[in-house]
C-alpha cells in the first residue's frame, strides 16, 4: 500500500510539486495523466526517494518512508521503473535481470523468479544470453520491467512504459503491469498513451502543473472531456 499526503517537492528552490496526495492499494493500478513538463516524473521521483519532498510525506505499508533514500526503498519493497526503457546494455539479458533480483535479501532461483515474467514476454527467453543493447526498444522495456519484478516490490512505480517503443508493444507492456498488480502489486503508472493506459487502469489522475486537478475512476476519466483536451494541449499545461 502506498499512501502519499500533501507532498511538495522541487528542484533546489524551484517548486514543481504542490499537494499531491494519492493512495495505490494492493491489486490496484493507479494512472498518472497529465502533458509535458506537468510534473509526472518528479513525482515518480519524489516518492521513490531520488528526490526529497520539501513537505508532506510518503508511507510505504503505513510506515512512514519521506526522504529515505531510493536504494533503501528499493530494498523494502518500492521501485521505480524510469522512462526510457533504461537498461545495463553491455550486460546479458540474464545478467540484467539477476540484478534486479539481487535487491531480495534470501536470493531465490533464476527459474522461479524470472519463469512468470518470461513466461509473459516469452521474446525475453530467446535473448537470455544476447547484449541488452541488441534488444529492440520495446524488449528493453519488457527487461526493464522483469529487472524490477524478479525484485518482486510491493509498489511498482513505472515512468511512461510505452515511451520510444514500437506501438504493437504498447498494450501487452501494459497487460503485463495490470496481470502483475493482480498479484497484490500496488502499481502507479505515468502514461502519455491514455486510451489503452485507461484501459488497464482502476482509477486516474491528471497532473496540470504540480497539481492534482482530476480524479476518478478509469471509467470517469474515460468519458471526461477534459482529459482529451489536455492532450490536445487545449488546456495549456507546461
Ligand atoms: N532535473 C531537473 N532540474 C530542474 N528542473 C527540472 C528537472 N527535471 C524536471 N524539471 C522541471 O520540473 C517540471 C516538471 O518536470 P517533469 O519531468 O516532472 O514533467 P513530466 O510531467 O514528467 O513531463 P514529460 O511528460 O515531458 O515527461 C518541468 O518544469 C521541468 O522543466
Ligand atoms: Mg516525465
Amino acid at each position: 500500500m502506498l499512501e502519499v499526503r500533501n507532498l511538495h517537492a522541487g528542484y533546489g528552490r524551484v517548486p514543481v510539486l504542490h499537494d499531491i496526495s494519492l493512495t495505490v492499494g494492493p491489486g490496484e493500478v493507479v494512472l498518472v495523466l497529465g502533458g509535458n513538463g506537468a510534473g509526472k516524473s518528479t513525482l515518480l521521483r519524489s516518492i521513490a526517494g531520488f528526490i526529497k519532498p520539501t513537505r508532506g510525506s510518503v508511507l510505504l505499508g503505513g510506515r512512514d518512508i519521506t526522504g529515505q533514500p531510493p536504494e533503501i526503498n528499493a530494498r523494502e519493497g518500492l521501485r521505480l521503473v524510469l522512462d526510457g526503457h533504461r537498461v545495463f546494455p553491455e550486460l546479458s539479458v540474464a545478467d540484467n535481470i539477476r540484478l534486479g533480483a539481487a535487491v531480495r535479501a534470501d536470493g531465490g532461483d533464476f527459474e522461479t523468479l524470472a519463469g512468470p515474467v518470461l513466461e509473459f514476454f516469452p521474446i525475453l527467453r530467446t535473448k537470455l544470453k544476447s547484449a541488452a543493447r541488441d534488444l529492440s526498444g520495446g524488449q528493453q522495456q519488457m527487461l526493464a520491467l522483469a529487472q524490477a519484478f524478479v525484485a518482486r516490490p510491493a509498489v511498482l512505480l513505472c515512468d511512461e512504459p510505452s515511451l520510444g517503443i514500437a506501438q504493437a508493444l504498447i498494450p501487452p507492456i501494459l497487460e503485463f503491469l495490470r496481470n502483475w498488480a493482480r498479484q497484490g502489486v500496488a502499481v502507479l503508472i505515468v502514461e502519455q498513451q491514455i486510451d489503452v493506459a485507461l484501459s488497464v487502469a482502476d482509477r486516474a489522475l491528471v497532473v496540470e502543473r504540480g497539481a492534482i486537478t482530476l480524479a476518478g475512476t478509469a471509467e470517469e476519466l474515460k468519458q471526461d472531456r477534459r482529459v482529451q483536451d489536455i492532450y490536445l494541449g487545449l488546456t495549456g499545461t507546461s
